[in-house]
């Protein structure tokens, strides 16, 4: 079969077609009466960037709303995409719990074809991170400070 085969009709649409891209801004924020919260974080591997927004409502923890830019191929699209959609309506340590393995399981188009070729798991992984960079912000700690899942590259 040819590579396009490896790639799920969902990753497939979310490349070209992301719900949650674009930005949030500190009106945003005042309109929805929570803390605004800007993380960037790249891949070594491939030079690609993530930036992911977050509003935050200070008093339960919630991600009331969120977004995204990328730098990075149609996986990392995609993946951030899944991202973003996962993230919304979570407390922030329960965001920090989603894996790059929860985000290629959304983007399946059954429970048993991978979302994506295995060279490009690692682009999901970048997803991954970025959450842990914000939660880092939002709660002004290291970003190391919270324990890795484990992850598939
Ligand atoms: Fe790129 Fe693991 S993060 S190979
Ligand atoms: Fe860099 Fe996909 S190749 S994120």
């Amino acid at each position: 079969g040819s590579i396009w085969e490896e790639y799920s009709q969902k990753v497939q649409d979310l490349m070209n077609n992301p719900k949650n891209q674009g930005e949030l801004t500190e009106e945003d924020a005042k309109r929805l009466g929570g803390e605004l919260i800007v993380a960037d974080f790249g891949a070594e591997s491939c030079g690609d960037a993530v930036r992911l927004y977050w509003i935050v409502d200070p008093k339960t923890d919630k991600i009331l709303e969120a977004k995204f830019k990328s730098f990075g191929c149609g996986t990392a699209i995609a993946s951030s995409d899944t991202m973003v959609e996962l993230c919304k309506g979570k407390t922030v340590d329960e965001a920090v719990k989603i894996t790059n393995i929860d985000v290629e399981k959304a983007m399946r188009d059954t429970p048993e074809t991978p979302a994506v070729p295995p060279q490009k798991m690692h682009c999901s992984v970048m997803a991954y991170d970025v959450i842990k960079k914000a939660a880092s912000l939002y709660k002004g700690v290291d970003m190391e400070s919270f324990e890795d899942e484990i992850i598939v590259c």
